[in-house]
């Protein structure tokens, strides 16, 4: 690996542009760009360490094991300030003029993001002692929905992995997230985070940190295990209002409890409801009368100011949902409560 800025306290363009102009004629497309982003990352491993594995002593989280989508938005909140904007942010305040200075164009970030990319996934070992059954209980009720069961994150919901980083950073992160020093930054997805940390004592941050460090740390390439079958939906059509028939019941269960939908990240499968949101299988309603087109209306709409629960529903959860698909979960979603 060439490491020849390594050392230099300034990176110096011009000889970066021979050189990078040489490895550009040389290789074509990705490898280009990841060769690039070898040169460009000679400058980030003095804080996040040669293989981009983190380094404790700094503060510096491992970044190698990261999405390359997450990579994308934590520089851009760097860069526009919505990241390390705290004064009690030591870590963030050293990250946020390297994002500007370090990486001054956006095919740069390209680049950098695309050669960490490549890196091989740090594993690192745990070193907390926190009460790791205790600390799985709240994950599985308060993280699990975003980050997944499997610590593997969720895009469509900005939910980033949390199998490569360690414990050191991870507790950080989550302290500075309920004391308000990341994530009120201006930015709904570091908001949806800190809601999920209110009223965190550092103590179950330290077992919920212990348990996510037992998680198996899968490589992020590999598909997520794939989720029990669900149980095939028996519905009486006398039950039904008018329009709305079994076939429609049984493609709206897939679009609920699937990633067509998500509706499942917040009501839980098939449901339940959970501390992000409402129990949709009993004759409570909170913002409707539970009529099937009061649910079609509650989906398309959504509710930005929710009765009960933190954060909000987005109109069609925020996915791409067509009417017909709108009506289609609507009417899973009738059939749940009768
Ligand atoms: C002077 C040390 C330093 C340098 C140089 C540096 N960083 Fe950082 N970086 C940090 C620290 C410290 C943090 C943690 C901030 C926090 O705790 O919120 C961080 C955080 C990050 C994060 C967020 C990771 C996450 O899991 O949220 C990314 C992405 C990142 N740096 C990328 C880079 C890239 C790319 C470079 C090189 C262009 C770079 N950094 C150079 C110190 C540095
Ligand atoms: C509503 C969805 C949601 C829930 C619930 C949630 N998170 Fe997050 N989490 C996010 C998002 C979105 C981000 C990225 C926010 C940002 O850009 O700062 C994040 C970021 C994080 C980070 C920082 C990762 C990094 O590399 O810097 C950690 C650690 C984390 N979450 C752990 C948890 C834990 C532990 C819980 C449960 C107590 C939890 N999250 C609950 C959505 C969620
Ligand atoms: C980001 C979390 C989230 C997602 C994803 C989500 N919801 Fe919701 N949902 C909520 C919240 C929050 C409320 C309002 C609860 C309150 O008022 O306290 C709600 C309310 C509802 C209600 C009305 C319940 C009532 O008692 O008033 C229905 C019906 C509903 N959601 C269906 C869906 C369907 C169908 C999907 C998928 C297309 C979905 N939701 C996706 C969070 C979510």
């Amino acid at each position: 690996m060439t490491r020849f800025l390594t050392g230099q306290s300034s990176f110096r363009p011009a000889l970066a542009a021979v050189i990078l102009s040489a490895i550009t004629t040389a290789c074509s497309g990705a490898d280009a760009l990841v060769a690039r982003g070898e040169q460009l990352f000679d400058t980030c491993a003095p804080c996040h360490g040669d293989e981009g594995e983190g380094d404790e002593v700094l503060g510096a989280p491992a970044i190698a094991g990261a999405s390359q989508w997450y990579l994308n938005t934590q520089i851009d909140k760097f860069r526009s300030g919505q990241r390390g904007y705290h004064y009690q942010d030591a870590e963030g305040l050293r990250m946020r003029p390297m994002s500007r200075a370090l990486i001054a164009e956006d095919e740069d970030i390209e680049a950098v993001i695309a050669y960490v990319y490549s890196l091989p996934i740090p594993d690192p070992p745990a070193t907390f002692e926190g009460d790791v059954a205790t600390g799985e209980e709240d994950y599985l009720l308060l993280c699990a929905n975003c980050h997944g069961r499997d610590g593997r994150g969720l895009e469509t919901l900005a939910a980033p992995s949390l199998l490569h980083l360690g414990d050191w950073y991870i507790a950080s992160s989550l302290r500075k997230y309920r004391d308000g020093v990341r994530g009120a930054g201006g930015d709904g997805f570091g908001a949806n985070m800190r809601a999920a940390m209110t009223g965190f004592t550092d103590e179950r941050i330290d077992d919920v940190t212990a348990y996510i460090m037992t998680m198996q740390r899968l490589p992020r390439r590999a598909p997520a295990p794939p989720p029990p079958p669900l149980a095939p939906l028996e519905v009486d059509p006398a039950i039904l209002p008018e329009g709305v028939t079994v076939a429609m019941a049984q493609e709206g269960q897939e679009i609920f409890n699937g990633n067509t939908g998500i509706c499942f990240t917040c009501h839980l499968r098939e449901g339940p409801g959970g501390p992000l949101a409402p129990n949709l299988t009993d004759d409570v309603w909170l913002n409707i009368d539970g009529e099937y087109e009061s649910i079609v209306d509650i989906i398309m709409t959504g509710v930005p100011q929710p009765v009960e629960h933190p954060g909000l529903m987005q109109p069609r959860a925020g996915m791409p949902l067509t009417d017909e698909q709108v009506r289609a979960v609507a009417a899973y979603v009738y059939t749940l409560s009768r």
